[in-house]
This record gives C-alpha cells, structure tokens and sequence, in this order.
C-alpha cells in the first residue's frame, strides 16, 4: 500500500481521495468467494468458512464507508447455489437476516442505503422479513448504497427484463425503435445503480459465475488469490491501486 494510501485512511475524516492523487471507483461489486477451501485448510465444516466470510464482509463494507464508494454491490447467494446440500442453503440463508440483526444499526448511523438484488420471493420468510425492513429502514439514506446479490442471476435478470419490456411494447406503451440499452437496464434489478467501475473476486478463480453480466461490460477485474474470509481493509486498498493503474478507454483510443 502506499503512504499517500496509508496516510488518508489513518484519518478517516472523509476527505476527498482525489486530494491523495487516487480515483476511487464509484461501485465495487464483489464475489465474495473461496469460503469453503478457507474452512477446509483448517480442518472446519463449510458453515465456519461462510461465517467467517460474513466478518469480511463486515470489515469490507466498513472500508468501502469510509473511503467515500458510493456503490458497494456483493454476491451473497447465486441462483445456482440452491444446488448445494440443504444444510449449507439453509445456513447461507440465515446469514443477512443474522448480519442485519446485528450491523443494521451501524449501518443506519453511517447513513447506508441498504437494496436487494435478486428475486426475494423464494426465499425462507425470516430472509425476507429482515431484507424488506433494512430496505424500509434505510430507504431515505443518502450515503453508499449497499446492495445484495441474493437468489441473483445475471442471465435470469436479463430475461425478467426482456419479458418486462415485450410486455410493455405489446400493450403499446413502448415503441420497438425507442428499446436501447438503456431500457433493458432501467428493468434489471439493478436499475438506478451505475454500472460497477470495479469487480473484484478473491479465491483466485477468474469467471464471473453469472454475476452482472450486462452491467460489468466495461468493469475492471482483479482476481487476488486471498480467500475472501481473509479480505479486509488492506485489500480493498490494494484493489484502488490495482484500479488507478488501469488504462480505461472504453473502446475508445487515447487521442
Ligand atoms: C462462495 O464461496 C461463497 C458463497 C456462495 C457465499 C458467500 C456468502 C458470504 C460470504 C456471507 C454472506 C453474508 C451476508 C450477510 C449476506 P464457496 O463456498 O463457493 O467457496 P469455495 O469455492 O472455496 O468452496
């Protein structure tokens, strides 16, 4: 890390990072992955590396807060992920109603808006209980926006949009000329979030596992090799150096 780096969060007074010489992306999205290899080196069940994934991403949405991101979205639960035994659904499940019990306060004092990415409905009914009243809770913040991947798939997102707006064409309040990209994605989940500036995924796989598809196509990547129950402030840090070193032209050329 660097001292510019070190020396601005060692004041945590909220000043620009512009100041300090670094961009800080506007949204980070996470894959929160590698739990289960961090358990299984250490000879614990899956459900401790999970839980200890939950603490990450305590200390994670801490560092984003206090860095000044605006966006901070994290892949709790995939669509795919129902395929795991029931045991491990049913305790991966349990953990935003058990996170929001105890970090919403906090959460509400450091002025986050808290959102939902991903069909709630078939989720068990204490999950929905705790995400619809952080969302209720948090809905007139005006800091980070904090959202959460669960039951979330990136194609099954794209084809919920796809029927909204044929929906919509067939009962003639949408003309087929004026459907552009920025229709499809006013009906993704993730309408009114700007698409994510960064994309990070510990555990060292490099794929995107179904996770903002459409809106990733000009994110930046970083792939560190650390589980994520191992992630933390240093490496967020890392990830806005990595980020401020990228090129980003968009298609474009550099005139
Ligand atoms: C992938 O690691 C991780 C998940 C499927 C779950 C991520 C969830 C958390 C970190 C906790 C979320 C908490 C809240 C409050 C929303 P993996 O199990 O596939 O790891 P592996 O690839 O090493 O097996």
């Amino acid at each position: 890390m660097t001292h510019r780096l070190r020396k601005f969060l060692g004041t945590r007074s909220g000043q620009s990072l512009s100041r300090t010489g670094h961009t800080i992306p506007r949204h980070v999205a996470i894959i929160m992955d590698g739990n289960g290899r961090w358990a299984r080196r250490r000879g614990l069940p899956r459900s401790a590396g999970h839980y200890a994934g939950m603490q990450a991403l305590r200390r994670t949405i801490r560092a984003a807060a206090d860095l000044g991101i605006g966006f901070l979205t994290l892949y709790a639960f995939s669509t795919e992920n129902w395929h795991r035994p029931k045991e491990e659904v049913d305790f991966l499940l349990r953990l935003p109603s058990e996170f929001l019990k105890t970090d919403l306060p906090e959460l509400k004092m450091r002025n986050v808006r808290i959102c939902f990415l991903g069909s709630l409905d078939e989720l068990p009914a204490h999950t929905r209980e705790a995400a619809g009243a952080a969302l209720a809770e948090t809905a007139g913040n005006t800091g980070m926006v904090l959202s959460f991947a669960v039951n979330y798939g990136s194609r099954s997102e794209i084809v919920r949009a796809v029927r909204e707006v044929v929906r919509e064409s067939l009962a003639g309040r949408l003309v087929l000329e004026a459907i552009s990209e920025k229709t499809i994605s006013t009906y993704l989940f993730t309408a009114g979030i700007p698409d994510p500036d960064l994309l990070i995924r510990p555990g060292g796989e490099q794929r995107l596992s179904n996770f903002l598809l459409w809106q990733s196509a000009y994110a930046e990547f970083w792939f560190p090799r650390v589980c994520w129950p191992d992630f933390g402030r240093e490496h967020l840090l890392e990830a806005i150096e990595v980020y401020n070193k990228r090129d980003r032209r968009y298609g474009g050329i550099k005139l």
